[in-house]
């Protein structure tokens, strides 16, 4: 493992990346739980989190200090298909993950996409967040904890390049227009993802080095690398990269020879 102080991690492989990650999640339970009742996470989809779902259900010195019972589960962002549909990524997580610690079904909140209206599975996600949070109108939630992706695009949670939902700072959920696929995603928008005490993106793999070199050590430009949009209002962002992602970073991550 080497630790840059740009808050960079990079760890020898995936099994790594996804231990280092069940680590720094159940230590950020404890820490919150020592100061209030409840813990609330937002999750990212796609398939880098499913070891570190499996991981804290499979392996018993993550899972027996995880008191699911205090766990609220949301999501970051959404496909717009049924939860059944194998493209959810509540389905994924709860087959992996909640269903197997029995979560119960009320600290489960998912976006209702089973809606056909995108607009109001957004709405209705952001009353969701208003309640469970108690917030008045222009209040951002705080997530405890924020698990983040990083699309080969360049894109996180579903805030994808030249897309309208990058640019809105009044809305905490929107069903942003994704053309390349014709449909609509449900996402958290920046300003939620950046007000958690925790943002962590795990990222693994080859074909993520070159994004993640532009992300982190290219030009400012958030259009094209919405995942630069990800700066903590007042919490902590980890980057966890493997070594495969990180091979093409400079001063950041993997030392030159
Ligand atoms: C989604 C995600 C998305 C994901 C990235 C990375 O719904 O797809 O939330 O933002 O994190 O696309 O996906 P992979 O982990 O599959 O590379």
């Amino acid at each position: 493992m080497r630790k840059t102080n740009s808050g960079i991690i990079v760890l020898e492989d995936a099994a790594a990346l996804s231990y280092k990650a069940a680590e720094i999640f159940v230590r950020c339970i404890s820490e919150a739980l020592s100061r209030r009742a409840q813990f609330s996470v937002a999750l990212s989809g796609g398939s880098t989190p499913k070891a570190l779902f499996s991981l804290l259900v499979a392996d018993d010195s993550f899972s027996n200090k995880i008191p699911w019972d205090k766990i609220h589960f949301f999501w970051g962002d959404e496909r717009h298909v049924s939860p059944q549909d194998e493209q959810s990524n509540f389905r994924m997580a709860d087959e992996i993950m909640l269903a197997q610690a029995h979560v119960r079904a009320e600290n489960i909140h998912r976006m209702r996409t089973e809606q056909s209206d995108s607009a109001k599975v957004a709405q209705g996600y952001e009353k969701e967040l208003l309640e469970f949070f108690q917030l008045t109108a222009g209040q951002l939630p705080v997530f405890d904890f924020n698990l983040l992706g990083l699309g080969p695009d360049g894109h996180t949670a579903s805030l994808f390049p030249g897309t309208k939902g990058l640019y809105e700072h009044n809305r905490l959920v929107v069903a942003n227009w994704v053309e390349k696929f014709q449909a609509h995603r449900i996402t958290l928008t920046a300003p939620v993802l950046n007000n958690a005490d925790t943002i962590v993106f795990l990222v693994s793999g080859k074909e993520k080095a070159e994004v993640l070199q532009k992300v982190l050590e290219g030009n400012h430009q958030p259009d094209r690398w919405p995942a630069q949009l990800i700066q903590p209002i007042h919490g902590k962002l980890i980057w966890l990269v493997d070594q495969a992602a990180a091979s093409r970073l400079g001063g950041h991550g993997a030392a030159r020879p």
